[in-house]
């Protein structure tokens, strides 16, 4: 097979720490690929008022497939009293690079597998019968739709006329809303629509045919948020027909968090919009680990981005040895495999994943529940690298 070119973008902190861990993985599964650079992040705000540069967008165009590390994001106006006092009172306004990348490619179907590795110290418990404990083994697939909704943008505090006098044509808002000064309004967007939602709910059906889940959940809040949710839901009730031995069903968000820790082993693939789906993946990836082991892949029509769901952890950017659970990271590498079809060398670092944790001589700070910091290191905690070493001991 012709050699891959992989971008990567290593961004901010730890990112570029996890990042290149990965690649060691890589290299040792026998993954045989050119790497890109690709600049993004913090740096490149301050420097040049642009945390992602075009010939970064040039390279993913080019090349397709990446594997992101993590970038430091700031408030507006925070963001602008770093900015290079030359660009400064130029019209620069920072905005989040990994937002921009996903509405830039629509890379509209974000993935975000959480899945228990047995032995994992920081796997979910809960109480059984009497005084037994049971911990329940979690094999959750939340997609959740990556561009538009709540997270799409389209907001105004003070909205412009035009606005504003459309708005005062639906009753429900002439009534709640008119008795208010506009310019004391905020607005917030959630727009949906047809094309993007039905990709994202076939995207879910696909893959619990592909893997052999049986049920697959749309966590929404339809019955309130009557035309969002409901058209998500309508999709899913008709699509559902072409799948037979999968059951579909739905639950609202508010009673999907109670619900999480009840019987988290009952769910397979959940289907969300943009903001109930980046709650309800935390929500799961808080009971197989967090963090350090939360993985995610942003997949549009051309160009696909991998990365762990964690920032880039300011606070142990310059431990040195790092301590950062490289994990989420590697997961998030697998998930590349497999969407390039190397799925073999996919499950080959899983399973050694999996070895390491059950084993459990080798453990993160994460993993041993301690606070960060470069004591841990003698509390028994692995380095990062160690951590990658006996991952590619496994393998
Ligand atoms: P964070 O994910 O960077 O870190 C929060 C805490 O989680 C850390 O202090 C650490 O205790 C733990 N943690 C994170 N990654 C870990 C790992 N690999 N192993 C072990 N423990 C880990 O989130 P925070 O502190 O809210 O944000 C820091 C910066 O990252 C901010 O500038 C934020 O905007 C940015 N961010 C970027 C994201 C991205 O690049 N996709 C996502 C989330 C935050
Ligand atoms: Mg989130």
């Amino acid at each position: 097979m012709a050699k891959r070119t992989i971008v990567t973008m290593p961004g901010d902190g730890i990112g570029k720490v996890v990042l290149s861990e990965a690649i060691r993985i890589l290299d040792a599964v026998g993954f045989e690929a050119d790497y890109v650079h690709a600049d993004i992040g913090w740096e490149f705000w301050c420097k040049e008022g642009n945390p992602l540069p075009q010939k970064t967008l040039d390279l993913l165009e080019k090349h397709k497939i990446s594997l992101f590390g993590a970038i430091t994001s700031k408030p507006k106006s925070e963001a602008a009293l770093e900015l290079d006092p030359k660009l400064q009172g130029k019209g620069f306004v920072y905005y989040s690079p990994i937002v921009g990348l996903r509405q830039h490619f629509k890379l509209d179907i974000c993935q975000r597998p959480c899945k228990t590795f047995s032995g994992n110290p920081l796997n979910f418990i809960r109480k059984g019968k009497g005084d037994s404990i049971e911990e329940p083994e979690v094999d959750v697939v939340v997609f959740r739709q990556n561009t538009e909704g709540l997270y799409g943008g389209v907001e105004w505090t003070n909205p412009p006329d035009q606005v504003y006098d459309a708005l005062m044509t639906h009753q429900k808002f002439k009534k709640n809303f008119g008795w208010s000064d506009k310019k004391d309004i905020a607005v917030s967007t959630r727009i949906f629509t047809r094309k993007y939602s039905e990709r994202i709910c076939r995207a879910a059906f696909e893959y619990a045919k592909k893997f052999g889940y049986k049920r697959v959940t749309l966590c929404e809040k339809p019955n309130v948020i009557r035309e969002t949710s409901g058209m998500l839901l309508a999709i899913c009730r008709k699509m559902e027909k072409e799948y037979e031995g999968i059951w579909f069903d739905y639950t609202n968000i508010d009673a999907q968090m109670m619900w999480l820790t009840k019987n988290p082993e009952t769910y397979g693939i959940i289907i969300a919009g943009n903001m109930f789906g980046d709650i309800v993946s935390d929500g799961f990836a808080g009971l197989v680990g967090g963090l350090g082991f939360a993985c995610s892949a942003n997949i549009g029509d051309k160009v696909a981005i991998f990365e762990p769901t964690h920032g880039s952890a300011p606070k142990y950017e310059n431990l040195d040895p790092s301590i950062v659970n490289p994990i989420a990271m590697i997961l998030s590498t697998c998930m590349m495999l497999d969407h390039i079809g190397e799925t073999e060398k996919a499950i080959q670092i899983r399973n050694a994943i999996a070895t390491v944790i059950k084993e459990g001589k080798v453990r993160a700070y994460d993993m041993l529940k301690l606070r960060g910091s470069q004591e841990v290191l003698q509390q028994g905690a692995a380095s990062t690298t160690e951590m990658t070493d006996a991952i590619i001991s496994s393998l």
